[in-house]
Order: C-alpha cells, then sequence, then structure tokens
C-alpha cells in the first residue's frame, strides 16, 4: 500500500476528491497519510481533520524557499511518503525537493498543458479564444508545469464563459482526472520513457475508457 502526502494551498476540494476515492475503493493499493499547508486557514486542512488525517500547516514566514522546502521534505519522509500529491499548492517547489522525490511527485493544472503555464490559467485561456480548454496531471519536474503527462480532460470553452464558469467546468473534470491518475500510478500501472507516460490498460473498467475512448484505439 502507497503512502501519498497531498499538498495544499486552499480549497482542497482535489484533496477531497481523491479522498473519496480511496474511502470508495476506486484507488486501491493508496492511503493518504498526511495534507501539508503553506496556509494556516486552508479549507483542506479542515477536510482532513475531519476525515481523521494529520493535517499539518507549515509557515512559510522568514523562511527561503531551500529551507522551507527542507522542512516539508522532511516531514514528509516522516510521515514514510512515497508520492507527493500537489493539489492547488501554489509555490514553486526548488530543485532540492524536486530531486528528492524525483519521478514521485504529481501536480494538477487547470489548462491543457503545454497551454496556460502558471498563474490564472482559465483568464489565459479566455483571453487566448481557445475554443477548448481542460486539465492536466503531470509528474513534476524543474520546469514550471511541465513534465510527462499522466490523463488529461477537455472541455469546450463558450463564448459566454467568464473565469469562473470555465473555471467550474474545468474543476468538474479535475475531480474526475485527478484520483484516476492517482489510481493508475499506485497501480504500478504507468512507465516513463522519455517525456511520454505509458499506461498499462488491462482490465481497466468505463471510468478509464470515459476519459480514453476505446474508439482512440487505447
Ligand atoms: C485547481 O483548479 C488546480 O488545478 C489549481 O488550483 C485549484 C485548486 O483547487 N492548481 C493550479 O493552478 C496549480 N498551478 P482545490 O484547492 O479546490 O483543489
Amino acid at each position: 500500500m502507497y503512502r501519498l502526502g497531498v499538498l495544499i494551498s486552499g480549497r482542497g476540494s482535489n484533496f477531497h476528491s481523491i479522498l473519496k476515492s480511496v474511502n470508495s475503493g476506486f484507488i486501491t493499493n493508496a492511503e493518504i497519510v498526511v495534507v501539508i499547508s503553506n496556509k494556516e486557514d486552508a479549507k483542506g486542512l479542515n477536510i482532513a481533520k475531519e476525515n481523521r488525517i494529520d493535517a499539518v500547516f507549515i509557515n512559510p514566514k522568514d523562511l527561503s524557499r531551500q529551507d522551507y522546502d527542507k522542512i516539508v521534505a522532511d516531514t514528509l519522509i516522516k510521515y514514510r511518503v512515497d508520492f507527493v500529491i500537489l493539489a492547488g499548492f501554489m509555490r514553486i517547489l526548488s530543485s532540492e525537493f524536486i530531486k528528492t522525490f524525483e519521478n514521485r511527485i504529481v501536480n494538477i493544472h487547470p489548462a491543457l498543458l503545454p497551454s496556460f503555464r502558471g498563474l490564472h490559467a482559465q483568464r489565459q485561456a479566455l483571453e487566448k479564444g481557445v475554443k477548448f480548454s481542460g486539465a492536466t496531471v503531470h509528474f513534476v519536474t524543474n520546469e514550471l508545469d511541465d513534465g510527462p503527462i499522466v490523463v488529461q480532460s477537455v472541455v469546450p470553452v463558450m463564448d459566454n464563459d467568464t473565469e469562473d464558469s470555465l473555471s467550474k467546468r474545468i474543476l468538474k473534470t479535475e475531480h474526475r482526472i485527478y484520483p484516476l491518475a492517482v489510481k493508475l500510478i499506485t497501480e504500478n500501472r504507468i512507465k516513463i520513457e522519455k517525456n511520454r507516460v505509458i499506461c498499462d490498460t488491462e482490465g481497466l473498467d468505463d471510468e478509464f475508457y470515459a476519459l480514453n475512448p476505446k474508439e482512440f484505439g487505447r
């Protein structure tokens, strides 16, 4: 059973969707052992506490990025975490942290990467006038919002969309693809070859094929 550490900065709805998938048995081979936030008032910390998961606020005040990340890494190591799940964690990680958990950090981004990296991805999509956007779960490398892609979802952008309405549409799909990505990774179905994630789909059911239709040849 793999041990997951989740890093958040706010609402924690992606963390919650993964937790629900662990509890429902959709994620079969992992448990969430700790949730860490850089914001004391992050709502996600309450969700953790309500579910009897250790919730840790680590204050970044007066700390360099390296020192802060070292404390976070030491905490994750103390909890014997196998995978680090970034779920709305709004800090850039140091290269030391990324090296410590090489190929074991995943992130979700509210756009179809490599488009619209960085902050306000939904606003960037509206400003560019794209007709489709979506969400991406990817392994974390030293490049911001880069790294091998595990799962993506696509949503249409409507003429009357606001940043808020588009964000809501994307978030709904985030709550489907993040648990799916965590399931695939923790069932050891994933291989990284150069920059590509190759997935063993043997025995996967409708949830997987809803996102990766069979007619596309998977
Ligand atoms: C999500 O939309 C996630 O994709 C985004 O922050 C939100 C967190 O929501 N992450 C990023 O923009 C990272 N670059 P949540 O706290 O409810 O999961």
